[in-house]
């Protein structure tokens, strides 16, 4: 029930429709017993900044921020964790009474938590390979170089863009079509472009040249076993999907939203799980 000190979060996207996270935060917020409640806002694609500026002040206690907001919601916040600063990239803003926005990046958390919950891997165990040079690539080569990762390794359809997170990571960099060398021996191989998302083919690399106990993960959840996930399968390989890490970057957010962390009870996968499978 929503009454007149309902504590309202959500998210920010656009497209935002398809979120699975109003569905996750509302299961928690419900099994809790907190008087809150998460809903999904759409600014315009060019009205970021505006829409952040007006929640100053806390009307709102926080978002999380989604494609393709997280780093002009980088640019929106007064303050920010290490992680965020070094992903380049938000995707969460709390609002503070006092007229200040705080910002952290919680996709690397969900990241590490999904390879370790669902495929026990641990960054330091060898060379990881990510695909892909947008934001999200940032943010997983930072998070991976944090951890201790010995040696990363980016791959890119546009070799420029995957030097720049290379340097940062002091990574090496692979052009897309010649990228045997990256995927030699690695210990995990992770996509994170958006290739396959609106009609074109799926990303394609030679998994075969992976060590045998590789593990292969996608970011993208929609569906559940992506193509790029089907092959690795298909080699051998342990496979962690993009859901695992939606659910384990939504539940530190909530905690900084409500100031607990979500109750453990519930099945929010499984739920997320139904909603995908209805086709919601
Ligand atoms: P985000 O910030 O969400 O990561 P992005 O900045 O649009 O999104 O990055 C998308 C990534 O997917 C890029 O690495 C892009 O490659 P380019 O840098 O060469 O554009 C990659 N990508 C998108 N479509 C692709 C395709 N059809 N084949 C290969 N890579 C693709």
């Amino acid at each position: 029930m929503i009454t007149g000190k309902t504590a309202v979060a959500g998210v920010a996207g656009n497209p935002v429709a398809h979120s699975l996270s109003p569905l996750i935060h509302n299961a928690w917020l419900a099994a809790a017993g907190i008087d809150g409640v998460y809903v999904a806002f759409q600014p315009p694609a060019d009205g970021f900044r505006r829409f952040a500026e007006g929640l100053r002040g806390g009307a709102v206690r926080g978002i999380n921020v989604t494609v393709p907001f997280k780093e002009a919601a980088f640019e929106a916040a007064d303050e920010m964790t290490g992680r965020a600063r070094a992903a380049g990239a938000v995707n969460l803003l709390l609002f503070r009474p006092d007229g200040t926005v705080a910002a952290d990046n919680t996709d690397g958390e969900g990241l590490i938590g999904a390879l370790a919950h669902q495929a026990g891997f641990d960054p330091e165990s060898g060379p990881a390979v990510i695909l892909g040079a947008g934001g999200a690539a940032r943010g997983a080569a930072t998070t991976l170089a944090a951890e201790g990762c010995p040696d990363i390794r980016i791959v890119n359809r546009t070799l420029s863009r995957a030097q720049a997170i290379a340097e940062l990571v002091a990574g090496r960099a692979f052009p897309l079509d010649r990228c045997e060398g990256a995927l030699e021996g690695a210990a995990v191989v992770i996509n994170a472009t958006t290739a396959g998302l609106s009609g074109q083919a799926p990303i394609d690399v030679p998994l075969h040249l992976t060590r045998d106990d590789a593990v292969a993960m996608d970011m993208v959840y929609k569906p559940l076993v992506t193509p790029f996930l089907a092959r690795a399968q298909a080699r051998g390989l342990r496979t962690v999907d993009g859901l695992e890490m939606l659910i384990r970057q939504a539940a530190p957010s909530f905690e900084a939203f409500f100031g607990r962390p979500p109750p453990p009870e519930v099945d929010v996968r499984g739920l997320a799980l139904a909603t995908l499978e209805a086709g919601a």
